[in-house]
């Protein structure tokens, strides 16, 4: 094994998951990675483990640094199973270390793995343990992502471990910010906070500003999946920032569609010539062709959202009612949304498509706008002005 080393005594023991391209739903083109690290000190503490497929590469990586009877801590910072799967048979090995999570944390692992772990010791924000150099804090981070989450923080290292905030699904055989290409990595970690965070968006800037003025000096962030910010932690926390408080978006109008006869897509297109003429960034993407997890990704930094189904059954096209199903759910802020389509003899989609939006309390431009079977010239210039008229909106 290649050792990875944070700082003297901090390793890296994660396991690299290359070949993943489905996390519950969010399509991972680039993989993904489950962070563990390993503190040796006068104490031993290993922060986190891994998804449980993995635990036997995580117990070799261990074992090449110490034996895993001297582990007197396993830190388990969320219990979502990518991290906690791992930890039934490592602690079997570990067999003397104390289980540490948030209380919340433990009641969850009881409920995932037995009562076995009615032993876990709790902690609280504040709370700290000493592992002889070193000391480990601990900071609750709940709903970020999960009622149980919390945030390990190494104080003398300066080393932030926050778990699934900061992170990437990103397979690489780098590990840190400065052996990745930047582009790359800014990009997937906009995809995993707009799939994955984008809800909690208040919590965690809250959760940010309450670091802040704990004035802890951060000199890396090591989260749990993907790559470790060790060259420029702040890159990370001003991007969480704009993205919280919608400061990254920007003139962008994201048009996204289905289509049955190419009757929606042929509008989508007029669509995205009008919004292009008046001077802003316009992407467009068909839904049977581009993953959800691809589309929020684009909204994120996007000012509007224009999307158009054709009717079928009288309602909205199905992948069209899964993305707004996915879209209402992570609450994208500070968007203006528009809605098109096409329909046969009677519409529906529009109708259901603008419903959907208002419900989820979304701001939904007043006009919209449809075609009977194949839109024709006057029916294409109206899409051309209804892009346009958007566009003109945002910008304004
Ligand atoms: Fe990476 Fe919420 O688990």
């Amino acid at each position: 094994m290649v050792e990875v080393t944070l700082k003297d005594g901090v390793n890296w023991v994660g396991v690299v998951d290359w070949t993943l391209r489905d996390f519950h739903g969010y399509i991972t083109y680039r993989g993904a990675t489950y962070n563990s690290y390993l503190i040796l000190d006068e104490k031993t503490a290993l922060v986190d483990t891994v998804k449980g497929t993995f635990s036997g590469e995580l117990a070799e990586k261990i074992s090449e640094l110490t034996s895993l009877e001297k582990i007197d801590y396993i830190i388990i910072n969320h219990v979502e199973m990518d991290h906690s799967s791992g930890l039934p048979a490592i602690a079997k090995l570990a067999k003397n270390a104390k289980i540490i999570a948030s209380t919340r944390g433990k009641d969850a692992l009881i409920k995932h793995y037995g009562p076995e772990f009615e032993r876990v010791e709790t902690v609280k924000t504040g709370d700290e343990i000493k592992l002889g150099k070193r000391t480990l804090r601990f900071i609750e981070a709940p709903m970020i992502h999960w009622p149980d989450s919390m945030f390990t923080y190494l104080v003398e290292d300066k080393i932030l471990m926050p778990n699934d905030a900061f992170g990437q699904h990103l397979a690489t055989s780098g590990r840190f910010d400065d052996e990745v290409d930047e582009h790359t990595l800014m990009e997937e970690a906009a995809t995993y906070y707009a799939n994955i965070l984008m809800p909690l968006a208040p919590l965690i800037a809250r959760k940010i500003q309450e670091i802040q003025q704990m004035g802890i000096p951060i000199d890396m962030i090591a989260p749990s999946h993907g790559i470790i910010w060790r060259k420029n932690p702040d890159k990370i926390i001003k991007a969480y920032l704009d993205w919280t408080s919608g400061a990254a978006n920007k003139n962008k109008v994201t048009v996204v569609f289905d289509t049955m006869w190419g009757s929606t897509e042929k509008m989508a297109r007029a669509i995205v010539d009008g919004a292009a003429s008046q001077s802003v960034e316009v992407k467009l993407l068909k839904l049977r062709g581009s993953s959800n997890s691809e589309v929020m990704t684009e909204i994120l930094d996007s000012k509007a959202v224009i999307v158009g189904s054709p009717t079928i059954h009288n309602g909205i096209f199905p992948t069209v009612g899964g993305f707004l199903t996915d879209a209402t759910g992570l609450k994208p802020k500070g968007k203006l949304w528009g809605f098109f389509g096409s329909f046969g003899w009677g519409g529906g989609a529009v109708k259901g498509m603008v419903e959907t939006a208002k419900n989820a309390g979304f701001e939904v431009y007043p006009q919209s706008v449809e075609a009977k079977y194949i839109p024709d010239a006057g029916e294409l210039k109206k899409c051309f002005e209804f892009g346009q008229q958007i566009a003109q909106k945002i910008k304004v």
